[in-house]
């Protein structure tokens, strides 16, 4: 909320996604003045109506508060404001393994025209390290104002986990990076006014680094666990009970092994750490590479599992990321079907949470005639339903063979 500390602000935040639109209803209703500024103008007009594109409950709440409503408005060209705070994709080229700018470009470009002496921007975007000081301040000064003196500029990762968007945004500790302390301090007052975490100032670049570290430590780690998991079958032994008991041990953790990592960031940002210090990067690139292979393992035991039968019918469960989500981004369960259709099988493809793949009736239903049931992912529903019905999928089904991944 504002304070007497914490005045009221004019802020624009560019791209209103699964990042931007969160934090532009927080700040709306800490009582900023609010412009939410998006390419997609549909974003644009649902924003304006007070219809939120992405499905958060508590967030569509926030939305149809009155003072929400009368703080927040929706456009699609920037406009002049105290502060701008970025919130634009950053994909991976997939065929070279670096950061993909154009976004970020664009976006900083597009609030050149509007930049007035003492104006702070922030950048929530996940990106290369040295992203602020040597791709943003060269576009930002071309409004003859200087970062670090008349202009400000701050990194500001964010951490949100889809699907829990309102109490993370809200208590999640906060980095603040900027290369000096004016730009620290105007960064920290602005999420000051809605984040009750703990804010820790830094440098830009080692905020940088740390959004990276944190999903490359999963990354690295996941790599890890199916690692295990490869060399335990190779000894015949069940790689669950094996790392159940090592995890046994007080300070042993290790993740679970899985058919690959979806989702749009751990996937992800690893590349851009190797992108800038590929010599120190050998740990980060061997973990992608073991990760990205897996969905062609999986593939490969589905194959097998088939072997033998002449035109397989294979229903696959789980379009999703990973399980009790509709999120399908980077997904690797959409990469094994693809795989496989890619060689000729044919695959039903069903995800009770995901637009466009659910099924009719019953997961027996989606099972009748099937060679192979193969559970990509795990969701609750699904899991309760084959546990229920077990008996009766596999009386439909031309062969009993249930494969459960993950
Ligand atoms: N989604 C998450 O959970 C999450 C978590 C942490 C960090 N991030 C990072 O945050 C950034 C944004 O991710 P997101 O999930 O919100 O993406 P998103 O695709 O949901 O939203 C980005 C929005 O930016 C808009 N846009 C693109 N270029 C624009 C421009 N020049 N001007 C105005 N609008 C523009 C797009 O139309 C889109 O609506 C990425 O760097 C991502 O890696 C995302």
């Amino acid at each position: 909320m504002l304070t007497a500390m914490s005045k009221k602000q004019t802020i624009v935040v560019i791209g209103t996604g699964y990042v931007g639109l969160p934090a532009a209803l927080l700040l709306a209703r800490a009582g900023h003045e609010v412009i939410g500024v998006d390419i997609n103008e549909n974003i644009v007009r649902a924003i304006n109506e007070g219809v939120l594109h992405i499905k958060e409950e508590e967030l569509q709440a926030i939305m149809n508060e009155p003072a929400v409503r009368a703080n927040l408005r929706a456009q699609t060209t920037p406009a002049e404001a105290d502060v701008f705070l970025i919130a634009v994709p950053t994909p991976v080229d997939h065929r070279k393994k670096v950061a993909e700018m154009k976004y970020v470009r664009e976006a900083t470009e597009s609030i050149v025209p509007y930049l007035r002496p003492g104006n702070l921007i922030i950048l929530e975007s996940t990106v290369p390290p040295l992203t602020c000081r040597e791709f943003m301040t060269p576009i930002l000064e071309k409004s003859g104002l200087k970062v670090g003196e008349t202009l400000h500029l701050a990194h500001c990762p964010e951490r949100i986990l889809p699907g829990d968007v309102f109490y993370e945004i809200v208590h999640n500790d906060r980095i603040i990076g900027a290369a000096d302390r004016k730009s620290r301090e105007l960064a920290s007052a602005v999420y000051a006014t809605f984040v009750e975490g703990q804010l820790y100032q830094t440098d830009d670049v080692t905020a940088e680094l740390c959004k990276l570290m944190e999903n490359t430590y999963r990354d690295v780690n996941i790599a890890l666990a199916n690692e295990f998991a490869a060399v335990a079958e190779t000894l015949g032994i069940d790689p669950f009970e094996a790392i159940e008991l090592a995890n046994k041990h007080p300070r042993v953790k290790i993740l679970r092994p899985g058919i690959g990592v979806g989702g749009h960031c751990i996937p992800l940002d690893p590349w851009f750490i190797k992108e800038v210090d590929p010599a120190n990067s050998r740990l980060i690139f061997t973990s992608r590479l073991i990760n990205d292979e897996m969905p062609g393992k999986v593939a490969a035991k589905i194959r097998k599992a088939v072997r033998g039968i002449s035109a397989p019918k294979i229903v696959a469960i789980g379009a999703a990321y990973k399980a009790n989500t509709e999120d399908r981004r980077e997904s690797p369960a959409v990469e094994i079907v693809n795989l496989l259709r890619a060689d000729g099988y044919e695959v039903a493809h069903y995800d009770p949470l995901v637009d466009g793949y659910r099924w009719r009736g019953s997961l027996a239903d989606a099972c009748v005639g099937a060679d192979l049931l193969a559970i990509l992912i795990k969701h609750d529903v699904v899991m309760a339903e084959l546990n229920a019905t077990r008996a009766a999928i596999e009386s439909g089904m031309r062969a009993e063979r249930i494969l459960v991944f993950g």
